[in-house]
């Protein structure tokens, strides 16, 4: 139960301080410092002393102030509301924070995560008198247009539902509810963010996130429930990548933390995110996603916070049967804020001066990925209480990762991206030469990889086409050649390759621009469907089908060089989705009238 514990500071070190007087603190206990009130956590503890790492600016503070424990854990609030808020690290929102404080926002304000004076529409969806648990869905609120918000029993409350109210408009504090032993169901119920949502069961990955983008789809595809990571150095594509999945990937539910960045980079995403049309709906994409900025001019402390935050409130849309795709920019400032903690606390450092609980912590983290069968989904099943079918919410939800990486000068053998890629499945691994020459996405197809690809193979041929897999296969063999024959050229010239060879150079040159080139601010090529990437793949092969055949005929490399199928070819991606099939046939013709002189 909460028990206030309070003492004074200490000691002060940057973004954390010593409080004495502390005896009955626990740890990760939420403390409030000095008069304004500053949020903390308690991070380490050592007989009545509490180590805190302060979610706000410790400017001001002084040895002596009040430090108060709450006796509760860093906690976000969970309900209607989520959807299109903008908040920092602790769930206050920032729209909120700039009316009561202007530009600068005050220390210490208090604001809550959801708004109390909105009211929503709640549809009950159970009856009085039945027993209910985890998970049991107790009414439904139309959260955004596009999102029917289902109201569950928080996990750990169970009970016989003793009252319920009837259909109306209540805000989210509201007592809509009521357990035989009293206990209150609201709209909304707080979670602690350091403690991953209990499930019912994990599932497989058996299916791919939609990501829109060709060489992440064919060649490193991640699961629906997966975990990927980029790594990348400074300006090579990796937040142009984390919005270009927010925009287009197939998740119901957007996360987008901006964990340390530049303020000018969140600044162009809350401009920017607002404006946003959803692809589906052609709704405002804010309807479905959460903002988390938390800046580099913002305090180190709550870096770690927006993470947690952020991770908690796509397991809550999980839960509901949702998929939750949680993009993180930047993890390495968020290690960098570890980093930065532990060495005020004068903890022992590890690697480049990380604490030794760096990897432990990203584990932690990306594990809370995961495609689940949620509390209260199958009735019966080891759930204490019964519940009929129409009670509980029947579904699968997932939450899938995806993390930017910030290694110094783009180097990988560093403990962030080493501890990270350890435990995520699938790595896009961004590569400056190719940022260097304009080819974006910059994703190098050697040194990327998916673990989820084999798992995802039938998927594909049962869903896409029976070809997938082939042609897949026929893409990175390609890629393969490309690269042996590159370093024939660079040793000998390209004189010394058979015109045979030269086929395969011209191909993979093509399927550079054509395929793994996609320009996110194209409006036909930002996103490119399943079937759009099929039909390029095979265009591209029966090209190099023809083309070999042809030069094994009498034709010259440079014939092929000058067909106009090859012309038609290279513009292929730039065909919007509706008129693509019939530019592919048409190529198809033209492939197929041109190429016969060649017979
Ligand atoms: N897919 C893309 N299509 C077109 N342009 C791109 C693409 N990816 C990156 N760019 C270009 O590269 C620039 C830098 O990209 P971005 O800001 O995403 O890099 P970053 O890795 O996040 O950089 P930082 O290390 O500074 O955070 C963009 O402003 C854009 O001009
Ligand atoms: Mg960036």
């Amino acid at each position: 139960m909460q028990s206030t514990v309070s003492g004074s500071i200490y000691k002060i070190s940057g973004p954390t301080i010593v409080a004495e007087g502390m005896a009955g603190a626990r740890m990760y206990d939420m403390v409030k410092v000095g008069a304004e009130e500053l949020l903390g956590e308690v991070i380490r503890l050592d007989g009545a002393r509490a180590f805190v790492q302060v979610y706000e600016e410790t400017a001001g503070l002084s040895v002596g102030d009040p430090v108060v424990s709450s006796g509760l854990p860093l906690s976000v609030e969970l309900g209607p509301g989520l959807l299109g808020s903008v908040y920092d690290g602790i769930q206050r929102p920032l729209e909120v924070l700039r009316e009561a404080s202007g530009i600068f926002i005050r220390r210490g304000l208090v604001a809550k995560g959801l708004d109390r004076a909105r009211l929503w529409s709640f549809e009950p969806r159970t009856k009085e008198g039945g027993l209910v648990g985890p998970g049991s869905v107790l009414g439904e609120v139309q959260e955004t247009e596009q999102l029917l918000h289902r109201v569950l029993v928080p996990p750990g409350v169970q009970g016989q539902l003793v009252e319920l109210l009837p259909a109306g408009e209540y805000t989210v504090d509201t007592v809509l509810g009521r357990l035989a032993d009293g206990q209150e169901l609201r709209m909304f119920h707080t979670w602690p963010v350091k403690v991953a949502r209990p499930y019912l069961r994990k599932l497989d990955p058996g299916q791919p996130l939609f990501t829109g983008q060709r060489v992440l789809d064919t060649l490193f595809p991640v699961a629906l429930g997966g975990n990927a990571i980029i790594p990348g150095g400074f300006g090579t594509g990796k937040t142009v990548v984390e919005q270009t999945l927010a925009k287009y990937c197939s998740a119901d539910i957007i996360v987008y933390i901006g964990c340390g960045e530049r303020g000018n980079e969140m600044t162009d995403v809350l401009d920017e995110f607002p404006h946003l049309q959803d692809p589906r709906s052609g709704r405002p994409l804010m309807e479905r996603t959460i903002l988390i900025a938390n800046t580099s001019n913002m305090p180190v402390a709550a870096r770690e916070a927006s993470i947690y935050t952020g991770i908690a409130m796509a397991e809550y849309y999980r839960d509901q049967g949702f998929d939750v795709a949680l993009m993180a920019d930047s993890t390495s400032r968020w290690a960098e804020a570890m980093r930065e903690i532990a060495s005020r606390l004068e903890e022992m450092p590890g690697e480049e001066g990380y604490p030794t609980y760096l990897a432990s912590r990203l584990a932690a983290f990306y594990e809370r990925a995961g495609r689940v069968v949620p509390l209260g989904s199958e009735a019966g099943s080891s759930q204490p209480v019964l519940r009929s079918a129409e009670e509980t919410a029947q579904q699968v939800g997932s939450v899938t990762v995806v993390g930017a990486v910030s290694p110094p000068g783009g180097d990988y053998s560093e403990p962030v991206t080493q501890a990270s890629q350890r435990v995520v499945g699938a790595l896009w691994a961004l590569d400056a030469t190719l940022a260097y020459r304009r080819h974006y996405p910059a994703i190098n197809w050697n040194r990327s990889y998916s673990l989820y690809s084999d798992g995802l193979k039938g998927w594909f041929n049962q869903n896409v086409s029976p070809e997938w897999e082939m042609l897949r296969t026929r893409f990175f063999q390609l890629m393969k050649k490309d690269g042996e024959l590159q370093e024939v050229v660079q040793l000998v010239g390209p004189d010394a390759l058979q015109d045979s060879d030269k086929v395969y150079l011209e191909v993979a040159r093509v399927a550079r621009l054509l395929f793994l080139q996609q320009n996110a601010f194209s409006e036909n090529d930002a996103s490119c469907s399943y079937e759009k990437q099929l039909g390029i793949l095979r265009s591209l092969f029966d090209f190099h089908d023809y083309a070999s055949k042809a030069i094994a005929a009498d034709a010259r490399i440079d014939d092929i060089r000058e067909t106009a199928s090859l012309e038609q070819l290279l513009r292929l991606n730039s065909f919007s989705e509706q008129a693509f099939g019939d530019a592919e046939s048409g190529l198809r013709e033209q492939m197929q009238k041109e190429f016969a002189r060649w017979k």
